[in-house]
């Protein structure tokens, strides 16, 4: 579910890791302090860790870093031999971040970067409904993705963006399924979780769910 992005992902695969290092103007800010982010979301992660749309791999490496398992759920075949390529020591699963295989032991974090915008509000909140069960008390969302203060700061951001001419980075405004922080606070407390939020460069927040009872 709310897999109508997996094609574009099959097809940048190969040079993914190219445009996360800036090389690539329009998604420059987008991308901007990239290891940082990364980094961040790994150094909350704890136990066992269940990571959704990894792409290449580059926060699942920094999560092994740190020890403990980590199951990888991958919805695009291109991502997935990508990731298959750097013989991480985590077990990568075909599936999305609402369907995807069982997972054997318990899990403690759920984590993603960079993904969790290709889900409609809705599917966003069967995903974290999902996760309430999934989760103990104490167990952890945490999620860095393209997020938004409010509806007015992402008018003002799409309108920035036309002005440099980053008409891709416009459109993905436009079709995928970026949405604020308030959306993400209220789905997040209807199941259960103490939520708070940081932002991390112009476009990526930082959403930090702790389950609170059972
Ligand atoms: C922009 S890449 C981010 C990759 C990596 N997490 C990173 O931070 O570099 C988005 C990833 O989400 C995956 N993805 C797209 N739709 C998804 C879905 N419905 N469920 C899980 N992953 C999805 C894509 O295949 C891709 O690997």
């Amino acid at each position: 579910m709310g897999r109508e992005f997996i094609e574009l992902f099959d097809h940048w695969a190969d040079h993914y890791d190219v445009t996360v290092l800036g090389h690539d103007e329009e998604y420059r800010e987008v991308f901007e302090n990239y290891d940082a982010i990364l980094e961040e979301v790994a150094e909350l992660a704890s136990g066992t860790v269940l990571e959704f749309g990894p792409g290449t791999g580059n926060l699942t490496e920094k999560l092994l870093r740190r020890g403990g398992s980590v199951y990888a759920v991958e919805p695009s075949p291109g991502m997935r031999a990508q990731f298959a390529r750097r013989s991480l020591q985590a077990q990568l699963l075909e599936g999305d971040f609402l369907q995807f295989p069982d997972i054997p032991e318990q899990v403690d974090s759920i984590v993603s970067t960079y993904a969790f915008h290709h889900l409609t509000d809705e599917e966003k909140e069967q995903a974290v409904a999902h996760y309430a069960a999934m989760l103990g008390v104490g167990g952890q969302i945490v999620f860095a993705d393209g997020t938004f203060r409010d509806e007015e700061a992402k008018r003002q951001l799409e309108e920035a963006a036309r002005h440099a001419g980053h008409l891709n980075l416009v459109n993905d405004m436009r079709s995928e399924y970026f949405t604020t922080t308030g959306v993400l606070e209220r789905i997040c407390t209807n199941h259960g979780f103490h939520v708070t939020f940081k932002q991390l460069n112009r476009y990526v927040w930082l959403m930090h769910a702790v389950k609170k009872t059972d």
